[in-house]
């Protein structure tokens, strides 16, 4: 199984939380070569090769290394970028604004050199600031920078909706576009619970409820953890969007990329549905959204652009 796709390597950047578990999470389903990097000596080689020893128990022959030399990550076709501050209790993903544009900056001059064909998928927030920075930094095609972030929102609104409904989050469809921030947009039309649409199954009170809390679903995570973020969801949906690049899934996900005129909004990155494969972004899906929605997601996209507009870059 996955014989095809064993020698394919994926760095990531940052062996906190959200790297580690990432890199755990492909190492256990055997589907890249996993290179973890940071700038604490010790900890990127402790996690992996402790990941690495498990890899029999998993029957998976990916090798996990450890590093904080990018040399060891050269050529890579996936860069996952975690690196950077997580939010503490009270701080909003724009604090982190100017300090993880620095770490995201260096990271890019360096994968630039290291991996010049890579995708890089960034995850460090505000990510789609950060994914506008990475793109910016390293010059490559719109295509192979993609950012992770209506992946998590999206799945987290399933859990909820499950929660209330009952019904297994399998056999529940939602679709969140935006910016990952308090703008996202969740596009109720493609909200459907066991093939209904989710207005005929849950009141408007509870839809709005499940809206709200999927907004604030970063922030009661950290009020829980107080020394951290979300790690294990943010590692899952990453890997998904890596799953679907490698032809293991075909889904169309929501995911962060550079818009160009499409829904009208220009020269930012924002969470729209897209085909991702083998090159990165393959396509991007113009869904006919409401007046509605469509004016949300462009206020979200004004959000990240004023976002942009702080960053000296
Ligand atoms: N996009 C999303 O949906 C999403 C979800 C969760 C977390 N995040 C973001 O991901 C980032 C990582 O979160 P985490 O919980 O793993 O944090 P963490 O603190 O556990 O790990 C961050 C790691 O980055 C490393 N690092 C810092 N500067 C570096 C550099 N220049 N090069 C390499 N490594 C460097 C740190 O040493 C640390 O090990 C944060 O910015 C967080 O806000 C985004």
């Amino acid at each position: 199984m996955n014989q095809i796709l064993k020698h394919k390597k994926v760095t990531v950047v940052g062996a906190g939380n959200v790297g580690a578990t990432t890199a755990q999470l492909i190492a256990e389903k055997n589907l890249a070569d996993v290179f973890l990097i940071d700038i604490i000596e010790g900890i990127p080689q402790g996690k992996a090769l402790d990941m690495f020893e498990a890899c029999p128990l998993w029957h998976s022959s990916s090798r996990v290394v450890g590093t904080n030399d990018y040399a060891d990550t050269a050529n890579s076709d996936v860069v996952v970028i975690t690196a950077g501050l997580a939010r503490k209790p009270g701080m909003s993903r724009d604090d982190l604004l100017k300090a993880n544009a620095d770490i995201v900056k260096k990271v890019s001059q360096n994968v630039l050199i290291t991996s010049p064909d890579a995708i890089i998928i960034v995850v460090s927030n505000p990510m789609d600031a950060m994914a506008y920075v990475a793109r910016k930094v390293t010059g490559f095609p719109h295509n192979r920078v993609i950012g992770m972030g209506g992946v998590l929102d999206t799945a987290r609104m399933r859990s909820f909706i499950s929660l209330e409904t009952g019904v297994s989050p399998k056999d529940i469809q939602a679709m969140v576009l935006g910016g990952h921030g308090d703008l996202m947009v969740p596009v109720y039309r493609l909200t459907t619970v066991d093939g209904k649409n989710i207005s005929d199954v849950l009141s408007e009170e509870k839809i709005q409820a499940i809206v709200e809390r999927t907004k604030n679903g970063g922030a009661e995570i950290v009020t829980h953890l107080k020394t951290g973020s979300a790690y294990y969801a943010p590692a899952a949906s990453t890997v998904e969007m890596i799953e679907t690049m490698f032809g293991v899934k075909s889904d169309t996900l929501p995911c962060s990329v550079f818009l160009n005129g499409e829904y009208g909004i220009n020269g930012v990155y924002v969470g729209v549905p897209v085909k991702l494969g083998l090159h990165g972004l393959e396509e991007i899906i113009e869904l006919d959204l409401s007046d509605d929605d469509m004016a949300a997601l462009r206020k979200s996209a004004d959000a990240v652009r004023e976002l942009i507009n702080k960053l000296d870059i």
